[in-house]
């Protein structure tokens, strides 16, 4: 019998160079090796990620870690079916690195290319570790790029955008209210450890778009910078007063909040769907606040929660490769080798 496609797939969106193989067997992924090489360092004492600096670490790193990825593997660029690759969204010096190498390779060995979209790979990944999905899932991909609410009807044809976030997304708002309580970049690993010594209840800063108005229209949106402004306002009022700022109080207050709006909204979501299943995803699905609500709400309204390890949540090659094996099993054509690196991809786009 034939061995099932094997898939290599390629993420360059942000400061990660993931590479990782998967092989596409009918009923289930198999995820061979997962590498990644990353340029955060570089940026961290820039305070945020300089495109310039990630685009030309894309350019050093992307030959070594695919052949890292093969050796590991114990396989042969000559092996490869198939090659998948984050054509958006993302910053675009570092997609047009990633792009450019697989489309070369695609060409270069004579199989097809699938321009996968970043976002999506994010909640694609959770069938390397769970099995496939079942026919409908809620996947809520929350990082410091993007906050998304995704209904999954399948993960290559019917993917719905029910909301995402109107100005910061999670990670984001972390890192600028890290910024604000003087802590290192990125600030939300920080506040997370802070806000565990905290109390959640202290403070009470406000959930946004969660008001009667906002159902209308905004139901599933999210909206973070009027919280992040609250903090700064809250900590700017005890500084002025000479106070001491109660960092492990404001970090479990601040954190709560967020976590509470995404849980609330995801839950509401699922419910009004009637889904059973939620696949959390994205960097900061490494949040404890949020695993911890979302674990607890998940259990009492009857939802099976589906959060990947820590190490799949971040960028990676992994979630490029599951998402391109799902487009294999599934038969859709390939990109042309033309595809641009779309910076905007738009969410519902699985692949261009
Ligand atoms: O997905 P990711 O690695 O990169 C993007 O695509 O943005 O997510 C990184 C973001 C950063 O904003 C970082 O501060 C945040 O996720 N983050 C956390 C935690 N770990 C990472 N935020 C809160 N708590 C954490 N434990
Ligand atoms: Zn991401």
């Amino acid at each position: 019998m034939p061995e099932a496609p094997l898939v290599l797939g390629i993420e360059t969106s942000c400061d990660e160079t993931g590479v990782a193989l998967v092989r596409a067997h009918p009923d289930r992924s198999e995820l061979l090796v997962d590498t990644v090489a990353s340029s955060m360092e570089e940026h961290a004492r820039f305070g945020g990620i300089i495109p310039e600096i990630a685009s030309r670490a894309h350019l050093e790193a992307m030959v070594p870690t695919i052949e890292r990825a093969l050796d590991s593997a114990g396989v042969t660029l000559h092996d490869v079916d198939a090659v998948a690759v984050t054509a958006g969204p993302g910053l675009v010096g570092s997609l047009t690195v990633g792009t450019a190498a697989a489309k070369a390779l695609a060409y270069g060995l004579d199989v097809p290319l699938y321009g996968v979209n970043h976002v999506i790979g994010h909640a694609a990944v959770a069938e390397l570790v769970d099995g496939l999905f079942p026919d409908r899932i809620m996947a809520l991909v929350v990082s410091g790029g993007h906050s998304s609410l995704l209904l999954v009807d399948d993960i290559v044809t019917g993917v719905h955008e029910l909301g995402s976030t109107l100005d910061d997304a999670a990670g984001e708002a972390f890192d600028k209210v890290g910024r604000l309580l003087g802590l290192p970049y990125p600030g939300g690993p920080h506040i997370d450890r802070l806000a565990r010594e905290g109390d959640p209840t202290a403070i009470r800063f406000p959930r946004g778009l969660t008001a009667a108005k906002d159902q209308e229209k905004h139901a599933y949106d999210f909206s973070f910078s009027g919280l992040k402004t609250a903090v700064a306002r809250w900590v700017e009022a005890r500084e002025d007063a000479g106070e001491q700022i109660p960092l492990a109080d404001v970090s479990a207050s601040f954190a709560a909040a967020v976590a509470d709006v995404l849980t609330a909204k995801t839950i509401a979501a699922c419910r009004r769907h009637g889904v059973s299943t939620l696949v959390v995803g994205g960097g900061f699905s490494a949040n404890s606040q949020l695993r911890e609500m979302a674990a607890e709400r998940c259990a009492a309204a009857g939802i099976t929660l589906r959060i990947p390890p820590l190490r799949y949540c971040t960028d990676n090659g992994a979630m490029i490769a599951a998402l391109g094996a799902a487009v294999v099993r599934r038969g859709l054509p390939p990109s042309s080798f033309t595809i641009p690196a779309d910076s905007t991809m738009p969410l519902e786009t699985v692949t261009i």
